[in-house]
């Protein structure tokens, strides 16, 4: 489904050049789930944002197969969502801009979707809880039905308990919609439950990759891997 190959990102110029993302290669299988795993710093968003369209390659390339724009989640959905948006509003706009006409039915069933009541359409995000906030995200980044999801620490900023309802829905919604996600935690928890792959990422290099039995065990070869493990325990 997803096929990264050779992947380079890099910041400024000359001197000044950073390699954030360097030579990144991996596949996902369609409906499955890839974790990003690595330390703060070390290109995880970076990719993501990549595979987004958000930041240019410099070199190498990637291919999702599909005919829709992957969509993003972020840790943070106080940022992503607008203050003064409702969350009907944040879920039509993307309807509005991508001129679906049958906007009422679609809004009504992706909140059913994602657990959200028919009580809060016209609720703004202050009024919301923190898992209220980011089943809207989610809400809106599948409002236009697209098949990738690009997860970054989509649980990262809630409260325990919130976190596993979050992490619930990610799985139903994947086998429901035949979603395929990559998803950067550094929560190895959170990695193990959802992912059936796993990269290590360290300073813009995949130095490990894992299936999620292997990842599970802490059966690691790379001795990075084994150090995040270590300081996981
Ligand atoms: N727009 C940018 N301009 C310059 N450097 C950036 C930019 N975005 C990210 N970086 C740098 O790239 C590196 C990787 O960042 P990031 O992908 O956010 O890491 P992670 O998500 O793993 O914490 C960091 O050193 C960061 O400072
Ligand atoms: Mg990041």
């Amino acid at each position: 489904m997803i096929r990264v190959d050779d992947l380079t990102v890099s910041f400024g110029r000359g001197d000044a050049r950073f390699v954030a993302v360097n030579q990144a290669s991996f596949d996902v299988a369609a409906n499955s789930a890839f974790g990003l795993v690595g330390e703060s710093g070390s290109g995880k968003s970076t990719l993501l944002r990549a595979l987004c369209g958000l930041v240019p390659v410099e070199s190498g390339t990637f291919d999702l197969e599909s005919d829709k724009k992957p969509q993003m989640v972020f840790q943070d959905p106080f940022g992503s969502l607008h203050p003064r948006q409702t969350v009907d509003q944040a879920l039509r706009e993307p309807l509005l801009i991508h001129g679906v006409s049958d906007q009422e039915p679609r809004i009504h069933q992706i909140m059913e979707n994602v657990g959200l009541s028919p009580t809060l359409r016209f609720r703004y995000p202050h009024q919301l809880s923190g898992g209220q906030r980011q089943r809207v995200a989610i809400a809106r980044a599948l409002v236009l039905e697209p098949d990738i999801l690009l997860l970054d620490e989509p649980t990262s900023a809630l409260d325990v308990s919130v976190q596993a309802e979050i992490l619930n829905l990610f799985k139903d919604l994947k086998e429901q919609r035949n979603l395929t996600y990559i998803m950067v935690s550094h929560d190895l928890a959170v990695v193990s439950f959802l992912c059936d792959a796993i990269a290590v990422m360290k300073d813009g290099r995949i130095v490990e990759q894992l299936s999620r039995d292997r990842f599970a065990a802490q059966d690691a070869i790379d001795p990075y891997t084994n150090s995040l493990f270590q300081a996981y325990q």
